[in-house]
This record gives structure tokens, sequence and C-alpha cells, in this order.
């Protein structure tokens, strides 16, 4: 169950403000009867009109993805390549689109949902939660280097946000290591420009969590709806659940 004036706002009637508005003036019905009160809540089974015209009513719905390899995380692709929405059954029957993006080859956590106001705040510059993700690179980064990432770095001329970095294992005989990285930008192909920046090309790359959310329980290629606690959460960090 949502409150009338958020699924208005959703269905693109109006702000949320100006569908108050219409509310309480008395311009909308829900299965018939007006509704001038603003606490009313309403599910997708109810009938709601706005000067006797009939609105979309879609409730928000949130997934969370374990993105595998070779699947992109666009709707759909010119190149017929299998999208985060091929991997969505039946039961699913809302457009939803992907939070940002996960490159090609980029396993790990991604985002999908209808909610577009929550969408457009996740990545937008100013509200950006943090995302870790882990890297299989070549060659072993020295503290140096990865201090370098904590400062930041230099990249397409912009300088990036300063980024948690960390050195989880290596492996001397083959010349790789692991690595954590967590940001909070989302520049196309950020991470891998990062450590291409101290020498350390990008092998294998893995999105582990974004913000408070993991992929605990979730296989690759599998997905599960957020609970209400966790989308208030999230709506919380967008600074939208005001
Ligand atoms: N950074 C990258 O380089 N690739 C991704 O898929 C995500 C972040």
């Amino acid at each position: 169950m949502e409150r009338l004036q958020k699924v208005m706002a959703h269905a693109g009637v109006a702000s949320r403000r100006s569908s108050e508005k219409l509310i309480t003036s008395g311009h909308v019905k829900v299965n018939g009867e007006t509704v001038t009160e603003l606490g009313v809540k309403v599910s997708k089974h109810d009938h709601i009109t706005v000067d006797e015209m009939p609105i979309q009513t879609e409730m928000p719905i949130y997934i969370l993805m374990n993105k595998p390899r070779q699947v992109v995380s666009t709707v759909s692709d010119d190149k017929h390549r299998k999208t985060v929405i091929d991997l969505l059954d039946d039961e699913i029957k809302e457009r939803v689109y992907p939070v940002g993006r996960l490159d090609y080859d980029t396993t790990g956590l991604i985002l999908l949902t209808n909610d577009g106001e929550l969408a457009n705040q996740l990545t937008h510059p100013k509200y950006e939660v943090d995302k870790t993700y882990v890297a299989k690179v070549e060659g072993i980064p020295t503290n140096e280097e990865l201090k370098h990432l904590r400062k930041g770095v230099n990249i397409d001329g912009k300088h990036t946000s300063p980024a948690k970095s960390k050195l989880l294992s290596s492996d001397d005989g083959r010349k790789t290591a692991i690595v954590s990285l967590t940001i909070h930008e989302g520049k196309n192909h950020q991470v891998k420009k990062m450590l291409q920046a101290i020498g350390h090309p990008v092998m294998k790359l893995k999105r582990e969590t974004y913000a408070f959310l993991t992929l605990k329980g979730v296989l690759p290629g599998e997905f599960r709806e957020l609970n209400p606690e966790e989308v208030k959460e999230l709506k919380r960090l967008a600074q939208l659940d005001k």
C-alpha cells in the first residue's frame, strides 16, 4: 500500500505537493468515492481517477539483482545481448529499469526499479551512495599506489573523489592481486579507470555492496525484491523520505 499522492506523483499526474492539492480540493476519486483527506493509502487494485480520468497505477517495485558476466545493464540492447530485464521472471510485470550501470563484464549488485524519483536521486552526484567493488588486478599494488586511490586520481582530466581502498590478497606467483575499492561516484568505467591510473589494469570486477545492501543469499543471475525497511532506508539516503 502506498499513499495516494505518492501513487499519483509516480503515475506522472503531478508532483506530490500538487497531487495533495488535487486531493484536498476534491478532484480525486478512489473506487468511485471522492477522497479529500491526505492519509489514504491505495494498492494496485484500487481504481483512481482525477477529474474522472483513470490514472495508471503501477506500484513502485525495487529489485536487487546479482548480475552475471555477459549481461548488459540496459532495458534493451541493439546487439541482441542478454539484458538484466531478460533475467527477471514472469512474476515481475512492472516495467523496471536499472539504477546506474554495470559493465557487460562486471558482475554483482545492481538495483532495478520503476520508481524514477528514487532512481534519479540515487544516481544524482549529490546523493550518490557508497558502492564497494572487488577487483582482480594485474600486478600487486603497493601501499603508495593504494594511497593515490584514497586521495583521488586523475581520470579523463578530472580528479576522482577520495576512495577507500584495500589490498585483500595477492598472488606473488601469478603477479595478481585482489583489491577492494569503495567509491560514491558513478562515472563511466570509473573503477577500471582508477585502477588503470595506478598501473594495475582490472582483470575481473564485481560490485559487492550498494549502500547498506549486499548480495547475501542472491546467487549470480538471481534477484530479490527489497523489503519495506530497505526501501525506506534507501529513500532516507537519497533524501526522499522527508
Ligand atoms: N566501474 C567500472 O569500471 N565498471 C563498472 O561496471 C562499475 C564501476
